[in-house]
């Protein structure tokens, strides 16, 4: 089944959003696969974010995302790349829907709480990159209630 990788960047972690995302992914019926609470150095948040490091905010980001723990997640379930997306919210949360975390949580664009991978092939490379062991293998035996 498809899988995403999630990060709930410094911001969400400090102000105590960790539960309310985690609670927002669950309910929706999606499988938590692997989580971990790490700090990672400039080099790894460089690497994570290499694709935009021509980009004039990629600095700013780079200390953004190393500036506290932040909590990395891979959820699995039915469309879950570009579902979590719309759980997330636009990237701006001036144009993030009320409803989405960023539109709930979120003011500006470099502060936006939480990450999610924008495509299965981005999501592939990112849980590769974050959780080089894998990650568990469990079924939910609630399954047969949300898939047909
Ligand atoms: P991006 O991959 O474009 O967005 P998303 O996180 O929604 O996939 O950008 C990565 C992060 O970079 C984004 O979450 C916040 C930050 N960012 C800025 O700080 N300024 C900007 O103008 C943009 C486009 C992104």
């Amino acid at each position: 089944m498809e899988q995403t990788f999630i990060m709930i960047k410094p911001d969400g972690v400090q102000r105590g959003l960790v539960g309310e995302i985690i609670s927002r992914f669950e309910k929706k019926g999606f499988y938590l696969k692997g989580m971990k609470l790490v700090n990672v150095d400039r080099t790894f948040a460089e690497r994570h974010y290499a694709d935009l490091s021509a980009k004039p905010f990629f600095d700013g980001l780079v200390e953004y995302i190393i500036s506290g723990p932040v909590v990395a997640m891979i959820w699995e379930g039915k469309n879950v790349v570009l579902t979590g997306r719309k759980i997330i919210g636009a990237t701006n949360p001036s144009e993030s829907a009320p409803g989405t975390i960023r539109g709930d949580f979120a003011v500006e664009i470099g502060r936006n709480i939480i990450h999610g991978s924008d495509s299965v092939e981005s999501a592939r490379k990112e849980i590769a990159l974050w959780f080089p062991d894998g990650a568990e293998n469990w079924g939910s035996s609630i399954q047969s209630w949300i898939y047909e």
